[in-house]
């Protein structure tokens, strides 16, 4: 009989933990390997700027099964949502097992006040989808992970590249990585149009608006996120853009963490050519694929990653469930 989450022992994960979660996760995509520098920053990002537990078994040194639960410093007036993330080694996977993870992480959340649990996960994780129905979580929302594949599609971004900068030169927009810009107000006016930005993402559950120094250390402090593949947009005075990738430390492969322009420019290709530089720079610095998550109700950002050759790696299901 399969061991359950019951006799696996749970103990609180610290930092230290990150490493052997890391492995655990990659277990389960080794397409998608966990980089345990940057799952080791998420976590002391999560604690800065939000509240979380986590939890974590192991066995002969290797972790086994992990949860860990989460939800944003709410406002008043939000509904009150929290995140769980439920890991069982394959191999020692049941749903009674797995339902003991969700459960630890639904009572911390009940005991912090939670009103709805809420768990994202691949599509093809279809163990977990259908423990997580038979609890009585139900989708909410899609996202889809897509990965764009630089080798092949090599010679076609470089020829798409040079058409855009030639239609940001027409559009008088000027491309740069953030470590090129001189303007002394360069991160309150990146500030400024991520936090217009970021409000147009779909989405069901709200996050709180960070500080300017909250912000600056979540994006500027991440070890994965470098100055000079921060890519931005000026026209004039202002910065009206940006795309940025997030790459593996120890191992991994580079993400577009974010891509969004002000409300003001949209749909003048802004966007694209961003998107376009950053990925020259990734051919560049030798990486072969690259992936992103974008929301499914999200047409402009999906337009794009289509037209650049983006495909879809597996949808990823938001579910909820009342806590009651
Ligand atoms: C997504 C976003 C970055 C796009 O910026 P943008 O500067 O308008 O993008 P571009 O002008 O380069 O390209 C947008 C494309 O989407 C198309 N588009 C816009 N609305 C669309 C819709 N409803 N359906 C289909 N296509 C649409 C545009 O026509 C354009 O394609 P085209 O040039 O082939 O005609 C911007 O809307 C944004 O900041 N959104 C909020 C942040 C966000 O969601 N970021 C992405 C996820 S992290």
């Amino acid at each position: 009989m399969p061991e359950t989450a019951f006799h696996l022992r749970l103990r609180p994960a610290t930092f230290e933990d990150a490493e052997m979660v890391a492995d655990l996760q990659t277990l389960r995509d080794p397409q998608e390997p966990s980089d345990p520098v940057l799952l080791r920053y998420w976590w002391q990002m999560t604690d800065a700027l939000e509240k979380s537990m986590r939890q974590v078994a192991e066995h002969d040194g290797a972790a086994v099964a992990y949860i860990g639960s989460q939800h944003e410093l709410w406002e008043p007036a939000d509904q009150r949502f929290g995140l769980l993330r439920p890991i069982l080694r394959s191999d020692l996977w049941s749903s009674e097992g797995y339902a003991e993870l969700v459960a630890i992480g639904e009572n911390w959340l009940r005991l912090e006040g939670a009103t709805t649990a809420v768990a994202r996960v691949r599509e093809d994780f279809q163990n977990d989808i259908e423990a997580l129905a038979k609890i009585g979580f139900r989708e909410n929302r899609r996202m889809r992970t897509s990965e764009l594949d630089l080798v092949q599609r090599r010679d076609e971004i470089l020829r798409t590249l040079t058409d855009c900068r030639e239609e940001m030169q027409r559009e008088g927009v000027r491309l740069l990585p953030l470590s090129k810009d001189n303007d002394p107000d360069k991160y309150q006016k990146l500030y400024a149009m991520f936090i217009e930005s970021e409000k147009d993402i779909p989405t069901t559950v709200p996050w709180r608006v960070l500080t300017f120094p909250e912000w600056r250390r979540f994006w500027l402090e991440n070890p994965g996120i470098r100055e000079d593949r921060f890519w931005v947009a000026r026209a004039g005075d202002e910065i009206v853009g940006t795309s940025v990738l997030d790459c593996p430390v120890v191992r991994g492969i580079p993400w577009t963490a974010y891509t969004g322009t002000s409300r003001s420019v949209r749909g003048r290709g802004i966007a694209r050519a961003l998107k376009y530089e950053s990925m020259a720079q990734a051919i560049e610095a030798g990486y072969t694929r690259v992936r992103t998550t974008n929301d499914a109700d999200n047409p402009s950002i999906l337009r794009i990653n289509n037209q650049m050759g983006y495909r879809l790696v597996a949808p990823i299901l938001e579910l909820h469930r009342p806590l009651g």
